[in-house]
């Protein structure tokens, strides 16, 4: 039997690219080898402030940006989290086994609870739980994911293992998945942060469906560090982000890039890396585009993955309420 990955991202805005090298583009090729399970985790949105203004637009948004990028409906499932309601209810569950400190210790709680001070919900507190339980109700193998999710895979490995010992062996325990190129993109504006789709900063990120002058304008504007050599250095960590990209859209190595700019300045390296970007991206636009003309094509997939994820998450949840004495 193939093993099972489950991977999910929030309805909260357009894709940019640190979500595409750090999450999506591993998903294509997952999905060849493994039975796949991708989400739409519109309820994990909600935890943010204003996430429910446009929020079925935004799910519709993030449908058409799975199926352009190349996530392919017969070869995996890929549905909206809400749609499936047995999330919801493992949750509760789940939370009787959790331990508080252990919440505490997130740092995305922390991060968040400290950028939305006047918003600080329990839905915000209670995120990896609902995580967990996305990902357990599958009895998933495997969660691939961006390094900033890693604490998070953690959690629900801790919640497995508190379950498993409560009642009895149950649920399997996860294991991460996290790819080296592009696991972490930092944001064009500052090397010391990664590419966000929450910065306040347009010229921070490149968005998957930005044109190709907003792409040549971004690049053009992002910092650099001090020196005139294009090499690839951990200490020059804005270059090294921009070689990163590079080499994720490109096919070069970082060591082919460097030959490639030998003796040439950042002038050159920035409009040629515009370029590279803005030619991988064109295909995906494209199908993006036509997608959006078929909201009811796009919607049909979404409710027969649906039904079949609701399938497996249904059994699974039937046997932790009957381990829990509810049944
Ligand atoms: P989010 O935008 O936080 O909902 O993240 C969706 C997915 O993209 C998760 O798997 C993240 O780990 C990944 N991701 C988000 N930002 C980045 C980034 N800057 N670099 C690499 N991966 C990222
Ligand atoms: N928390 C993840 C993020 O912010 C999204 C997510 C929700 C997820 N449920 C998941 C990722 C289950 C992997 C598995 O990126």
């Amino acid at each position: 039997m193939k093993k099972r990955i489950f991977s999910g991202i929030r309805p909260t805005g357009p894709l940019h690219i640190g979500n595409y090298l750090g999450a999506i583009k591993n998903w294509l090729q997952l999905q060849n080898e493994y039975d796949s399970v991708f989400c739409i985790v519109d309820l994990h949105a909600l935890t943010t402030p204003n996430a429910s203004k446009g929020l079925k637009k935004k799910v519709f948004d993030l449908a058409t940006t799975y199926l352009a990028a190349g996530l392919n409906p017969k070869k995996c499932i890929l549905f909206v989290q809400s749609q499936v309601p047995e999330h919801t209810e493992l949750t509760w569950l789940l939370n009787t086994v959790t331990p508080i400190a252990e919440l505490e210790r997130m740092t995305q709680f922390k991060d968040k609870a400290k950028e939305h001070r006047s918003n600080v919900n329990m839905g915000l507190f209670d995120y990896p739980v609902l995580m967990a339980a996305d990902i357990l109700i599958y009895q998933t193998d495997l969660v691939p994911v961006g390094e900033d999710q890693r604490q998070h895979v953690e959690m629900a490995r801790t919640i497995a293992r508190k379950f498993n010992q409560t009642y009895g062996a149950t649920f399997k325990v996860p294991e991460v998945l996290i790819r080296e190129q592009g696991a972490k993109i930092l944001a064009l504006d500052n090397p010391l942060k990664k590419m966000s789709k929450s910065s306040p900063n347009l010229y921070s990120r490149i968005n998957l469906t930005d044109s190709p002058d907003e792409i040549q304008e971004k690049i053009k504007r992002a910092i650099t560090d001090s020196g005139k050599e294009i090499t690839y250095n951990p200490q020059k960590p804005a270059l090294a982000n921009l070689i990163t990209i590079y080499s994720a859209f490109s096919k070069l190595s970082a060591s082919q890039i460097e030959k490639k700019y030998q003796g040439k300045g950042y002038a050159q390296f920035k409009t040629d890396l515009a370029n590279v970007i803005i030619k991988a991206l064109k295909p995906f636009q494209a199908k993006k585009k036509a997608l959006e003309q078929e909201p009811e094509q796009v919607k049909k997939i979404l409710e027969q993955s649906a039904k079949q994820a609701q399938a497996i998450a249904r059994k699974n949840l039937k046997e932790a309420k009957q381990k829990m004495g509810l049944i």
